[in-house]
């Protein structure tokens, strides 16, 4: 890797639609040097399935959206920012169609398909495999451009900031990261006048999600050691509908599937059972609505998953609809022209995150956050769905205006540290990371939930003062690696969680609690200050 990838005007921190958006509107100006964990496909954005919202159909209209929006979050969104990012998607759906994203079309129109919680038909699509469409043109544009270096592989293990710099300068900026090179082994300094964190979620804190090995909740736990404030970390979305497998354990059934017509249907009843939770709005109630009625008639029944069935709709309409899901299905036994699919809750998303503005900045001097490690006030108590790609490319973009428009106020790097690794040896116990890990996921899923208790919350909170003092023990002795960044990482978002949850004496869209049903009159934000 060359000097000048490692000393940019820009760092990014992630490959993804926040990441690669940012990148690509700062590009024409500014060097740009943008990490990824792995290879530079391997987060989030590449699995979305259902599409992104925006308002296009004639009868719709930006109130609408907001409104849908709105009630999701159970009112602790932001309107400005809802507004804002609502908005913002046509001209976002044009930048991505521009890119060469081949969106459906039906006629000469985009086809807008449904999703749960939406008043309208507005999800723009490619099929049932919208993220992998989007990941390719924007790695392909980013790919193209000389002032962008994608470097893969490379795993952050910190934030750089004053406190690392040679000169102490109490400033309070943030320079860059340490990463460690997944194929030597070495710890690199990326240093940059300006750094976005676009490292997405930390659904892997949960034994059964939806989202890819990566996320771990890095850049939540890297912001939060350096000093930005977090918020909202209870807010936890859970989808109501991944696919229940004895060998594949993290297929998410699109909730496109519903859009389209499916029907939840208990196994045991053989009845649909949606209308005992919300007959109005059955299986397109939002997704916290449909996760606690399939947790519950699976708690109540004993079952091991519910049925989800669109087998009524017709054979070439459901394989034209949902071509990928319809394969991947049929490999594993199962034809959904003809037969229900066994579904259960998973996790899905991290509504909350890094607190930002509406340029994406964070606390701290010099370090900005898009995209799904950030609490930008779009999504509240409960994400909408659909709505966080579009967050990725309005918050990736408005990075990128702010850094632009401010540059000449940003000052240049200081000398920084190297890494520092004379008082540490290479880990005799790697089952130690092993072992931390799986247990970490498990009482998370057990104890943290979609349905929660104090005590349950307490007892979480136990096992990871325990653990806290172990990790940092572990840390402290031994050589950095990729799985002992993401097991602190873990740990610390973990903490972050449960302490959130522990704090709304309430039950709000994703947090919900035996021990406090009621919902508060005033919506209020978790805000955990380091
Ligand atoms: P990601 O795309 O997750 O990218 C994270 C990047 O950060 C990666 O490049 C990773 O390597 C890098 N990174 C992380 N940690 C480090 C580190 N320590 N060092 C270096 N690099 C790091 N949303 C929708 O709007 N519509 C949908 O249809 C939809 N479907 C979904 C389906 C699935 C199965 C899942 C899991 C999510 C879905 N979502 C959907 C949510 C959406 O995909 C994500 O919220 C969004 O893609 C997040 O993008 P991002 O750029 O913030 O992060
Ligand atoms: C899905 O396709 O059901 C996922 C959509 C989303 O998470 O926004």
């Amino acid at each position: 890797m060359s000097d000048a990838a490692r000393q940019s005007d820009v760092l990014i921190v992630g490959s993804g639609a926040a990441g690669l958006t940012a990148a690509l509107n700062l590009a024409e100006r500014f060097r740009v040097t943008v990490l990824a964990k792995g290879a530079l496909n391997e987060g989030s954005t590449a699995w979305a399935q259902g599409g992104i919202a925006a308002v296009l159909e004639p009868g719709d209209t930006f109130e609408h959206h907001v409104e849908d929006t709105m009630v999701a979050g159970a009112g602790l969104n932001d309107r400005d920012i809802v507004e804002c990012v609502v908005e913002g998607a046509p001209a976002a759906i044009e930048r991505l169609t521009r890119l060469g994203v081949p969106f459906a079309t039906e006629g000469n129109a985009l086809h807008l398909t449904r999703e749960g919680g939406h008043s309208h038909r507005r999800i723009v699509h490619v099929a049932d495999a919208t993220g992998w469409a989007v990941q390719e043109a924007l790695q392909r544009a980013a790919e193209a451009h000389p002032n962008i270096t994608l470097v893969p592989d490379q795993v952050a293990i910190d934030l750089a900031t004053s406190r690392h710099e040679q000169r102490y300068s109490g400033a309070g900026n943030v320079w860059g990261v340490y990463a460690v090179d997944r194929g030597t082994g070495r710890v690199n300094l990326y240093t940059a006048r300006a750094t976005i964190l676009a490292t997405g979620g930390a659904g892997r804190t949960y034994l059964f999600s939806t989202a890819p090995r990566g996320a771990t909740g890095d850049g939540i736990a890297m912001a939060w050691r350096a000093g930005a404030r977090v918020s909202n970390m209870e807010m936890m979305q859970f989808h109501p509908t991944c696919l229940y497998h004895l060998e594949v354990k993290n297929f998410l059934i699109t909730e496109a599937v519903r859009g389209e017509g499916g029907r939840l249907i208990n196994p045991t009843t053989g009845k649909r059972f949606m209308s005992y939770y919300d007959a109005e709005r059955m299986e397109l109630a939002p997704r916290d609505v449909v996760a606690r009625a399939i947790d519950a008639e699976i708690k109540r029944y004993g079952l091991d998953y519910v049925h989800l069935d669109i087998s009524h709709q017709p054979a070439d309409f459901i394989r034209g609809h949902f071509p990928n899901i319809y394969d991947k299905l049929l490999g594993l036994g199962i034809d959904m022209t003809t037969q229900p699919i066994p579904v259960v809750p998973a996790q899905h998303y991290t509504c909350g995150g890094i607190i930002i503005d509406r340029d994406g900045r964070t606390d701290l001097p010099g370090l900005y956050a898009a995209g799904e490690c950030t609490e930008s006030g779009l999504h509240g108590a409960n994400r909408l769905a659909s709505n966080s790609l579009l967050e990725c490319f309005v918050f990736g973009e408005a990075c990128a205006g702010h850094i632009a428009a401010h540059w000449d106020t940003l000052p240049p790097v200081p000398v920084i540290r190297p890494w520092d690794e004379s008082r540490v040896t290479d880990s005799d116990e790697e089952v130690v990371i092993k072992q931390n890990w799986t247990e970490i996921r498990r009482f998370m899923w057990n104890y943290v939930g979609i349905v929660r208790t104090t005590k349950r919350l307490e007892r979480a909170q136990h096992r990871i003062q325990m653990l806290t003092e172990e990790v940092a023990d572990y840390y402290g002795h031994f050589r950095v690696t990729p799985d002992l960044i993401e097991l602190r990482n873990l740990l610390q978002t973990a903490e972050l969680i449960v302490r959130s949850a522990l704090h709304r004496h309430e039950s709000r869209g994703l947090h919900y609690t035996l021990d406090y049903p009621e919902t508060l009159a005033e919506a209020v934000d978790t805000v955990l200050v380091p």
